[in-house]
C-alpha cells in the first residue's frame, strides 16, 4: 500500500513557526483535558519505539506515560538488549523497526545517527536528545513560559553556562518563536559558530552573566557536564566557576523573570540550592510539560505528512 512520506522532528526547524505555535496551544489543551480526567484515546493501537543510547528519567517516563494515557503503547529499546548495541547498522534497524511500530523516538550521541535513522524510516522519527539538540525540551520550555507570561515573541531570554545541546536548541527556538537570546559561556564553551552566524539577528554573545541576565524575562541554565562528558567534570567545574545562576544573578533580571532548567540539576554548581525552590523557578512544571507537549507532538506527527 502506498504511504505518505512521514514528517520527522529532529530539530525545531522541522516545523514552521505557525505549526510550533499551534502545537504549544494544543499541549495546554491536552493538559487541561488530562486534569479533567478526559485524556482522548487518540493513539489507540499505536506503538512508539523508544531507543535510548543515553540515560533518561523525564524523557522516557513522559513518552511512555503519554502513549499509555492516550490509548497507545511504548517500547523501551536499550542498546544493551538489542542488536543495535552489537553493531547492526542504524539504517537496517530503521528499515526493520519502522515496519513494526508507528513512530520512533531516539536519544543518542551523534546527531547524524537520528538523521540516518530518519532517512530510512517509513514512520516519523523524534529526536529525544543528541549531542547537538534537544528539541522536545524546548516545546516544554516554551509551553511553560507561555502559560505563565503569555507569548514569548519579542521577549529577552538569557542562557547562562555551557553552549551545549540545550543552548543550541534555544538558538533554534529564538528563530522560530522570535525572541532575543543572550548567551554567556566561558571562553571555549560557546555553541557552534555556524549556528551563531546564521542566527546573528536574534542572538547576542555576552561577556558576563550579569550582562546576559540584565532585564531578561527568562533565565535558563543546564548542567556543566552533559552526558558523555563525565571525564571532563572536574575541568568544567573550574572553567564554569562564576557562572552559577543564583538569587544574586536573578536580581539583575526583570522582577517577574522566570528561571528554567531542563533537569537533572546539580545544586551548588550551575544553580544554587535556594533558587531551585524559589517561586519564580518553574522547573517542576517545565518537567511536567514534557508529557503534554510530546502528546501534542505525537498527535501532530501522526496527522501530518510530507507533501
Ligand atoms: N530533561 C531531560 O531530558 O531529562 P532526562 O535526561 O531525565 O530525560
Ligand atoms: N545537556 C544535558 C541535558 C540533559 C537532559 C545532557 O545532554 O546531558
Amino acid at each position: 500500500m502506498a504511504q505518505n512520506k512521514p514528517r520527522h522532528f529532529l530539530t525545531l526547524l522541522d516545523l514552521s513557526p505557525a505549526e510550533l505555535q499551534a502545537l504549544i496551544t494544543r499541549a495546554t489543551e491536552l493538559k487541561t483535558l488530562q486534569a479533567q480526567g478526559k485524556n482522548p484515546a487518540l493513539f489507540e493501537n499505536k506503538v512508539l519505539g523508544m531507543i535510548f543510547e543515553k540515560s533518561s528519567t523525564r524523557t522516557r517516563v513522559s513518552f511512555e506515560a503519554g502513549m499509555a494515557q492516550m490509548g497507545g503503547h511504548a517500547l523501551f529499546l536499550s542498546p544493551r538488549d538489542t542488536q543495535l548495541g552489537r553493531g547492526e547498522p542504524i539504517e537496517d534497524s530503521a528499515r526493520v523497526l519502522s515496519r513494526m511500530v508507528d513512530m520512533v523516538m531516539i536519544r543518542t550521541f551523534a546527531h547524524e545517527t537520528v538523521e540516518r535513522f530518519a532517512a530510512y524510516s517509513k514512520v516519523p522519527v523524534i529526536n529525544a536528545l543528541t549531542d547537538e539538540y534537544h528539541p522536545c525540551q524546548l516545546l516544554a520550555d516554551i509551553q511553560t513560559f507561555t502559560e505563565h507570561r503569555g507569548s514569548i515573541d519579542g521577549k529577552a531570554v538569557a542562557w547562562v553556562g555551557d553552549g551545549n545541546n540545550m543552548c543550541q536548541s534555544y538558538i533554534n527556538a529564538a528563530r522560530q518563536w522570535n525572541f532575543e537570546l543572550r548567551i554567556v559561556c566561558p571562553p571555549g564553551f560557546e555553541p557552534r559558530a555556524d549556528l551563531l552566524e546564521r542566527n546573528r539577528d536574534r542572538i547576542k554573545l555576552c561577556k558576563t552573566p550579569k550582562e546576559a541576565v540584565q532585564d531578561s524575562d527568562l533565565v535558563v541554565t543546564d548542567t556543566w557536564a552533559s552526558m558523555g562528558q563525565e571525564d571532563e567534570k572536574k575541568l568544567r567545574e573550574q572553567a564554569f566557576a562564576g557562572y552559577q545562576v543564583n538569587a544574586e544573578l536573578m536580581s539583575h533580571a526583570r522582577s517577574d523573570a522566570l528561571f528554567m532548567h531542563c533537569l537533572p540539576a546539580y545544586r551548588g554548581k550551575e544553580v544554587s540550592t535556594e533558587l531551585m525552590d524559589a517561586p519564580n523557578a518553574v522547573i517542576w512544571e517545565e518537567a511536567e510539560n514534557r508529557l503534554h507537549a510530546q502528546k501534542a507532538l505525537i498527535e501532530f506527527l501522526f496527522t501530518h505528512h510530507q507533501a
